[in-house]
C-alpha cells in the first residue's frame, strides 16, 4: 500500500470546502503523458491555483500505473521547483469497478470517482457505498454520479443523456457517504456536444436542475463533467492545418463561470486540451514538413496547453490565487 500522503498529494475535501465558500471551482484536468502534466502544473503554479490531476482508465492503460504514480510524485516536486507549492489531488476519473478504485487507492491516488450512473439507482448506491467504505478508511475522497451524460465516458458510451433527478440527490448522498456528486445538466463528453447549425447557439445548461440539487443538498460539492468549451479559434486552426472537425461545439465559458459561482466545485476539462495540442502539432508539421524531432512539435503543444489552462483558471473557474 502506497498512501498518497507519502507522495505529497492531498485529497479533495479541504479544496472543495474553500471553493464552495469562495464561489469558484477547482480545475480537474486529464493527463496521459509528461507534456500534459508539465503544462497543467506550470499553469497552476503560475496562476497559484489548486489542481486535480485526473486519470481515466484509458490513461492508466496508456501510461502505465507505475509511471503515473511517479509522474504524480514528480508533479509535487516540479511545482515546488517552479517556486510555489500548490495542493495537488490525484484523482481516478470514471472508475468503473470497486477493484479499479481499490487498486488506485493502493497506489497513491488521493481521490476516486466511482461512476455507477449507468446502473439502476439501487445498484449505483450499492457500488458507490462499497467504494466509499474502503476509500474513507484511507482518507481518500470519493465522487459519485447521478444522471447520465451523453458521449463517451471511458468505455461506457451513452447515446442520450438523462438529466439528474434532483429528488434523488439527498437520498444518494446520505446512503452512500460520497464527498462530491457529478450531475447531468446538459453537458456531454467530447468535442461534439451539441448538434447546432452554423450561426445557432447551443442549448443552455439546465441551471434549474442545478439550483434544485443545491436546495436539496446545501453546501455539498457538485461536479461538472463534459465541461470543455471547444474554442472555435482552435477548431479553425486544426481545420486550417489539415484537420477535419466539422460542427465541433462545446459549453459556453459564461455558463461555466456561472456554475463555478454556484455549488459546482470541480470542473472537468479534457477535450479542450486535446484540441489545443492537436492544433499546435498540426501547425508545426504543416509549416515545417521536414521537422522530425518530437520536442519541436510537442514543445509548442505543451506551450499552447499551458496557455489554455491559465485562461480557464483565471477567466472561467476563478481558482487563480487560491493556492
Ligand atoms: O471522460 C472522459 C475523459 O475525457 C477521458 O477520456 O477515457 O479517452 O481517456 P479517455
Ligand atoms: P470534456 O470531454 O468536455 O473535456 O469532459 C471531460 C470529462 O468530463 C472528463 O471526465
Ligand atoms: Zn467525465
Amino acid at each position: 500500500m502506497l498512501h498518497y500522503k507519502e507522495l505529497g498529494l492531498v485529497n479533495s475535501r479541504e479544496l472543495f470546502k474553500d471553493a464552495m465558500k469562495g464561489q469558484y471551482a477547482i480545475p480537474a484536468f486529464n493527463f496521459n503523458n509528461l507534456e500534459q502534466m508539465q503544462a497543467i502544473i506550470s499553469a497552476c503554479v503560475e496562476t497559484k491555483s489548486p489542481v486535480i490531476l485526473q486519470v481515466s482508465k484509458g490513461a492508466r492503460q496508456y501510461a502505465n500505473q507505475t509511471l503515473l504514480q511517479f509522474l504524480a510524485q514528480g508533479a509535487v516536486a516540479y511545482a515546488k521547483e517552479l517556486g510555489h507549492e500548490i495542493p495537488i489531488v490525484l484523482h481516478l476519473d470514471h472508475g468503473d469497478t470497486f477493484e479499479t478504485c481499490k487498486s488506485c487507492i493502493e497506489t497513491g491516488f488521493s481521490s476516486v470517482m466511482i461512476d455507477g450512473s449507468h446502473f439502476p439507482y439501487d445498484e449505483n448506491v450499492r457500488i458507490t457505498r462499497e467504494v466509499v467504505e474502503y476509500a474513507h478508511k484511507h482518507d481518500v475522497t470519493v465522487e459519485g454520479e447521478l444522471g447520465v451524460l451523453a458521449g463517451i465516458e471511458d468505455e461506457v458510451s451513452a447515446e442520450h443523456s438523462t438529466y439528474t433527478k434532483p429528488e434523488e440527490v439527498e437520498d444518494f448522498v446520505k446512503k452512500t457517504g460520497v464527498d462530491s456528486l457529478a450531475i447531468s445538466i446538459g453537458t456531454s463528453h467530447g468535442a461534439f456536444k451539441f448538434k447546432v447549425k452554423p450561426g445557432e447557439l447551443p442549448p443552455p445548461l439546465r441551471f434549474d436542475i442545478l439550483e434544485e440539487c443545491e436546495k436539496r443538498i446545501p453546501g455539498f460539492p457538485i461536479v461538472l463533467h463534459g465541461a470543455s468549451s471547444v474554442p472555435q479559434d482552435i477548431v479553425a486552426e486544426i481545420n486550417k492545418y489539415g484537420g477535419n472537425l466539422e460542427n465541433a461545439a462545446g459549453v459556453s465559458e459564461d455558463q461555466l463561470r456561472r456554475a463555478a459561482q454556484m455549488a459546482v466545485c470541480k470542473i472537468n476539462i479534457d477535450s479542450d486540451g486535446r484540441l489545443a495540442m492537436t492544433a499546435a502539432v498540426r501547425k508545426v508539421l504543416t509549416e515545417k514538413p521536414a521537422e522530425f524531432d518530437p520536442r519541436k512539435y510537442l514543445g509548442p503543444a505543451r506551450d499552447k496547453l499551458r496557455e489554455l489552462y491559465k485562461h480557464k483558471i483565471i477567466n472561467v473557474l476563478g481558482s487563480a490565487g487560491k493556492a
